[in-house]
């Protein structure tokens, strides 16, 4: 430990555990983007909020930036330490604190990984909805950061719907206790929900007061097969209409070549352009008719070419790996991601639009299509060919990007729908929030973190 503020830093906080081996640092410094260097001063993990607010405390006085981390599964660089920041992990308050039977609430620590969180509300008989394929490394209170959303927010929406209340301690090293559970609380400014999504750059999240709710009904899984684009959204309304969606998940001959290239099973003889993966309450003979009925008329109208349905746990796992093992087996081609939203109206005519452009842009690279279609939200993913430079990839990538942007403003869309802003897509905030919108946003920024040291850089200059 050579940085002589490292010294100041276990005199103002006697306990707290401090790494900075090269292997720590390279580890904690970045994120699933892979795109930036890792480079943090050192590596902070507190073990209870008063070691947060210290370690706060001594970044003030000291002016050194803090970049607050849980599972650094982000992908939009959110969690990136690459200027001598001190990265602040929250990996070791990861307990449930307190559940409430009649609140129907659980309280936890912010570095508790989404699938403890998952199995702690089970242990009540309850759940917590949120859920995404990352739920084994990923935080609750990285998912918080970034409002994280996933394949069930068609039916439960997004993670700011779960929240009933945020220890979280400011940018000065206060603790803030925002809503304290409340139902119904309307005392001025929500800034639970102002929290929610503010990528670590207005406070760190260290405890959250979760909702939770029933068990779904009994659930299948159907893959299904299209022809073309055009017809998604005709199925998906063909869909919604007759049954109770748990989740409608597309995507493309592409993912499906990578994804059973890492190990996926493809039940189908033959291969089609797009597929579906969706999920439906089947409470009873007339769930499982209404499916039937759905599919019937999906393949009369020549919007399904083929299909299969779940008929045991271990199937709808095999299906449901078809489109949750994308993201892992992109992972090496260091994807380009894109992660855009329109409202499911201006779906149609936006996939018309975006799929021209893209077409157009990206004549050589293999572009992977997937995503949350019923909820409006489209992953476009851009795969490095080995023999292109990172640099040269990324600035062709960057290029189309704006283009896309330029199509998101017509739409009224947003440059984000789930992965938050970051690093990534800075450049392109302005497609989505206008200016005076991003003027009150660092004002808000500079009342709640007033050196402007919590993950700075981040979501705006
Ligand atoms: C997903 O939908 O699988 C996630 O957002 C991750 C990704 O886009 O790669
Ligand atoms: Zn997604």
């Amino acid at each position: 430990m050579t940085d002589p503020r490292l010294e100041t830093l276990l005199q103002s906080c006697p306990g707290l555990r401090l790494k900075t081996e090269p292997a720590d640092l390279e580890h904690y410094g970045r994120d699933w983007t892979r795109r930036w260097t890792p480079a943090p001063l050192a590596i902070a993990l507190p073990g209870s909020v008063e070691e947060v607010q210290a370690v706060l405390r001594w970044a003030n006085a000291h002016k050194v930036a803090v970049v607050p981390s849980g599972g650094r599964t982000g992908l939009s660089g959110g969690a990136v330490a690459a200027n001598g920041e001190l990265v602040l992990s929250l990996e070791r308050m990861n307990k449930a604190l307190d559940f409430d039977a009649v609140d129907r609430t659980l309280t936890v620590q912010a570095g508790m990984p989404l699938e403890a969180v998952h199995n702690a509300a089970l242990e009540h008989g309850l759940i917590y909805p949120v859920d995404f394929a990352a739920r084994g490394s990923c935080t609750i209170g990285g998912n918080i950061a970034t409002n994280a959303g996933g394949i069930r927010v068609i039916r439960y929406g997004n993670t700011r719907e779960w929240i009933a209340g945020l220890k979280v301690v400011a940018g000065n090293g206060e603790l803030l206790e925002l809503n304290k559970g409340l139902i119904k609380n309307s005392s001025g400014y929500d800034f639970r929900q102002l929290l929610v999504g503010s990528e670590g750059t207005l406070g760190v999240v260290v405890e959250a007061t979760l909702k939770l709710t029933d068990p779904p009904p009994a659930s299948n899984v159907m893959l299904l097969a299209l022809p073309s684009f055009e017809v998604l959204m005709q199925v998906f309304a063909a869909f919604r209409e007759r049954m109770r969606l748990e989740a409608f998940e597309f995507f493309t001959d592409r993912a499906v070549h990578h994804v059973t290239a890492h190990g996926a099973q493809y039940p189908f003889a033959e291969t089609y352009p797009y597929y579906v993966v969706t999920e439906y309450a089947v409470a009873d003979e007339a769930g499982e008719a209404a499916a039937l009925a759905a599919f019937e008329h999906c393949m009369e109208q020549g919007w399904v070419l083929d299909g299969v349905i779940s008929t045991s746990q271990a199937q709808a796992q095999q299906l449901w790996r078809l489109r949750e093992g994308i993201t892992e087996s992109l992972a090496r081609y260091k994807p380009y991601k894109n992660d855009v939203s329109v409202r499911i109206s201006a779906m149609p005519a936006f996939l018309e639009e975006t799929q021209a452009l893209i077409g157009d842009a990206y004549p050589h690279f293999d572009v992977v299509w997937f995503g949350h279609i019923g909820d409006g939200n489209l992953h476009i993913n851009v795969l490095k060919p080995d023999d292109t430079s990172d640099a040269e990839f990324l600035g062709q990538c960057e290029h189309v990007t704006k283009l896309l942007a330029q199509v998101l403003q017509r739409f009224h869309g947003s440059i984000s729908a789930e992965h938050g802003i970051g690093l990534v897509k800075k450049p392109y905030l302005s497609s989505t929030r206008d200016a005076a919108e991003i003027a009150l946003m660092r004002g808000v920024k500079q009342a709640f973190d007033p050196n402007g040291l919590l993950n700075p850089g981040k979501l705006f200059d």
